[in-house]
């Protein structure tokens, strides 16, 4: 194992009416006046924002508030809240909704305290201050509500990128399963399908002896093999989506990634189809990481093969441990397809002649250097090939 640090100081509410708590914790971290983000209308429509203003009024706390993140969140909407911030001289930025406004929030509070332009932060440098941030979770699926990181496109080149700090970790979560029963099936199993590629990203190690690791992935990943599919056939199964919204932050606040290299190339390649395609992150998973898996999973063919027998129950060929390797992304695949999520190019709405394009802006744009690294180190050639695995 390696040598790590781990700070993970976010304050979780977790539970059915857990959002009734929003004024109080928002005056225990400090905030009196505070930005409140949200979406495109879900939480509008589910009454939730009003609960929250409610609460924020009773608690004596002053608000003012930016709808309209996108999924797949955009530079533009974060300038518009960093001058917001400024102007009326909001303390604490408090997110209602998904990963997108989460992540958004992150940007808008990072970008207030900084002097030059906020996409710096996602070109490399580090986030070192930033406004408290407080999260609503609508959705289990990114992880963003308990992660250091924050993913946002710039317009300008739609390039899609990732920032990172200590800084923007949230100072505090409110997670109600409940809030989640409102969600479509093809956003569900997105999000579900998200998680899992975190805890693949994080199995797909180059560190040696990490079993403690190891064992806290594969009982998440069962966990969410058994509980996908019930809430899947009951959007009301309280008890699952309450399993999986837990599962959620614990495959990304990295308590389970700790010691270890981690992959991150699925979700590099993924990230380039979202941008161009606007279509739900964790769908686009669905289509890349079997077609990355198949691609690397010669370069330690046991560690597939790990997986596929302690979490897909696959019989281990000793002689032929490749077939046991793939077999075990074959059961991946067909997971995927049950719970409704696309596995090819014209699924996911991509197009084959785009290839190029996605492969200039994965390996060279905004100034990569021409690969990307992870599990295995990937050049524009072996990307190029990835993607037509996936038409
Ligand atoms: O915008 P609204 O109207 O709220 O609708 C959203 C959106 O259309 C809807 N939704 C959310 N909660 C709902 C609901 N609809 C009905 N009922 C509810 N309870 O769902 C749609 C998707 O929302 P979004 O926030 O985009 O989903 P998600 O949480 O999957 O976030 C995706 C973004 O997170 C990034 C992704 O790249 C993507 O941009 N990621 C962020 C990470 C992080 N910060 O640590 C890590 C992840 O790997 C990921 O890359
Ligand atoms: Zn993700």
């Amino acid at each position: 194992m390696e040598n790590f640090t781990f700070y993970s100081p976010t304050y979780f509410e977790f539970g059915k009416g857990s959002e009734s708590k929003t004024g109080e914790l928002v005056r225990r971290f400090g905030g009196s006046k505070v930005l409140i983000h949200y979406g495109g209308g879900s939480v509008v429509r589910s009454g939730l924002l009003d609960r929250v203003k409610k609460s924020l009024d009773a608690a004596g706390l002053g608000w003012v508030e930016l709808g309209g993140v996108k999924p797949n969140p955009r530079s533009g909407l974060v300038y518009e809240g960093i001058d917001l911030c400024r102007k009326e001289k909001v303390d604490l930025v408090l997110a209602v909704g998904g990963g997108s406004t989460i992540d958004s929030a992150k940007a808008i509070a990072a970008g207030t305290l900084y002097d030059g332009d906020f996409w710096d932060f996602y070109t490399g440098r580090e986030i070192e201050k930033a406004l408290p941030v407080g999260t609503i979770l609508t959705i289990a699926a990114a992880g963003s509500e308990g992660s250091p990181d924050s993913v946002i496109t710039k317009e300008e080149g739609m390039f899609k990128r990732g920032g990172h700090g200590d800084a923007i970790r949230p100072r505090f979560s409110i997670l109600d399963p409940a809030l989640t029963q409102t969600l479509p099936p093809y956003q569900t199993a997105a999000g579900i399908t998200d998680i899992m590629a975190h805890l693949h990203e994080r199995y797909l190690t180059n560190t040696k002896d990490v079993e403690v690791t190891d064992r806290l992935i594969e009982g998440l990943l069962l966990t969410m093999i058994h509980e996908g599919p019930r809430v899947i056939k009951d959007p009301n199964d309280y008890e699952a989506r309450a399993n999986i919204m837990w599962a959620g932050m614990l495959a990304h606040n990295n308590v389970a990634g700790v010691g270890r290299s981690q992959d991150w190339n699925s979700h590099n390649i993924e990230h380039e189809l979202s941008a161009l395609y606007d279509c739900a992150h964790g769908a686009g998973l669905a289509v890349t990481m079997p077609a990355v898996f198949k691609y690397v999973y010669r370069h330690d063919v046991m560690r597939f093969a790990k997986l596929a027998v302690r979490v897909w129950g696959c019989q281990m060929d000793f002689d032929h441990p490749e077939v046991t390797a793939l077999a075990g992304i074959e059961a991946l695949e067909n997971f995927l397809r049950s719970i409704g999520m696309p596995l090819t190019f014209a699924e996911l709405g991509a197009k084959e002649e785009d290839i190029p394009k996605l492969v200039e802006a994965l390996c060279y744009g905004d100034g990569r250097p021409g690969s990307i690294s992870g599990f295995v180190t990937l050049n524009a050639d072996d990307c190029t090939k990835i993607y037509k695995m996936m038409v």
